[in-house]
């Protein structure tokens, strides 16, 4: 049995499907701050499987011992947490609270009912600036805003437990840029009001709910002036976490690995591989650099080849094509009209 915190979630729908495909129990602790029930249901429609889930708040103690005891569990994978850059530098104590607190909160409680595995997204925002490109785990690590920070102390903490207690197992994931959704159609990403990353505003673009994207900044020194990163399809990224898992069932070690695909795309690359995927327009206007953006990122991801036995397998039209099944089925995401999903 695998305990997911934030398992409703974008990520964590995804990973429950594959969790579920391969024959794992699951059950789902989720608050559903950033979420609808809906994901799940339509996990288990894509599944044929069930899964448990628990309505429950990680920075609730007594709750997250109730739901390791109750379900049985063996590993927690943590996906829940607060995400939005901007947010985070409007609110940092809420940040801290729900990352930072809530990962405290329910390491106690883990370590309490004797469960010490866990899977935890960190993120490629940890490498800060990179001095150097590929990223590889080694690179120093910097934040520049809370939500950052809050990931750097999160990865700190799970570093600091596993050198008081050589039982725990740890796998921390650093995440590139995860785009796309299930080839189903069925769940994608779902973001509240205006969508922060490229990808959902792209797309949200082409299926006419807004008119172009703003384009920030063409003077980076990038082959085309816009900034590059490592877009990683979400079920490359889920199937990460299984790999993690069976590593863990060998090794008590805790250790940061990146998943990524080590290729970078420009915005403009985007743009375009977006249009082919739809068939529709996707106007842009070139507007100015946003505050705190970097010119490039990419992972090597040779550790998780050679440790996971594990590399990105869907390219960038996949990428598209899936991200715009899931856009133009579900037009307002999971409060769309369901009937026709
Ligand atoms: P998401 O917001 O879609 O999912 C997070 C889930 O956690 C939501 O269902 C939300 O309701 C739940 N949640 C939040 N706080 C909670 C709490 N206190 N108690 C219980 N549930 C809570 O985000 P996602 O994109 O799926 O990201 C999952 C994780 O991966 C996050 O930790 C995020 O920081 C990390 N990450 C995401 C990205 C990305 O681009 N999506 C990149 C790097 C790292
Ligand atoms: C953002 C977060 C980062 C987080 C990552 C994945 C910021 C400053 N950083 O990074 O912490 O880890 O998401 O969740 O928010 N772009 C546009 N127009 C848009 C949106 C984006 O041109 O409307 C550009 C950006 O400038 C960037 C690229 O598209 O070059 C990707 O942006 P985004 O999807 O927000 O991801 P990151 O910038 O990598």
């Amino acid at each position: 049995m695998i305990l997911v915190t934030g398992g409703a979630g974008y990520i964590g729908s995804h990973t429950c499907v594959e969790l579920l495909q391969a024959g794992q129990a699951v059950t789902v602790v989720d608050n559903f701050c950033n979420s609808q029930a809906e994901s799940l249901l339509r996990v288990e429609r894509i599944t044929g499987k069930t899964l448990t889930v628990i309505r429950a708040d990680i920075r609730d103690r007594a709750a997250m011992e109730q739901a390791l005891r109750s379900s049985g569990a063996q590993a927690v994978i943590h996906f829940a947490g607060l995400k939005a850059v901007g947010e985070s530098v409007e609110n940092p104590l809420a940040y801290y609270d729900n990352n930072v607190g809530g990962t405290v909160s329910l390491l106690q409680a883990m370590q309490a009912c004797g469960v010490k595995t866990l899977v935890f997204s960190s993120s490629a925002t940890v490498y800060g600036d990179p001095q150097r490109l590929p990223l590889q785990e080694d690179h120093p690590l910097s934040a520049t805003n809370p939500y950052g920070t809050s990931k750097l102390v999160i990865e700190n903490m799970l570093r600091d437990l596993h050198r008081s207690d050589a039982d725990w197992r740890i796998s921390i994931l650093r995440y590139f840029n995860p785009v796309g959704a299930h080839a189903s159609g069925l769940i994608g990403e779902d973001p509240q009001g205006t969508p922060n990353n490229l990808l959902p505003y792209v797309a949200q673009v082409a299926v006419g709910a807004r008119t172009h994207v703003n384009v920030w900044g063409n003077d980076y020194a990038t082959p085309d002036g816009t900034g590059v990163r490592d877009y990683i399809h979400v079920v490359d990224l889920a199937l990460g976490h299984l790999k993690a898992l069976e590593r863990l069932r060998q090794h008590a070690e805790c250790r940061a690995i990146n998943l990524g695909t080590g290729t970078g795309y420009s915005v403009l690359d985007m743009l375009r591989a977006f249009e082919q995927a739809s068939g529709r327009p996707v106007p842009y206007q070139i507007a100015g650099r946003r505050a705190g953006d970097i010119a490039a990122c990419y992972a090597d991801p040779a550790q998780a080849a050679q440790l996971l036995g594990w590399r990105a397998e869907r390219d960038l039209q996949a990428m598209c094509q899936d991200a715009w099944r899931w856009q133009s089925g579900n037009p307002q995401g999971y409060r769309s009209d369901t009937s026709n999903a």
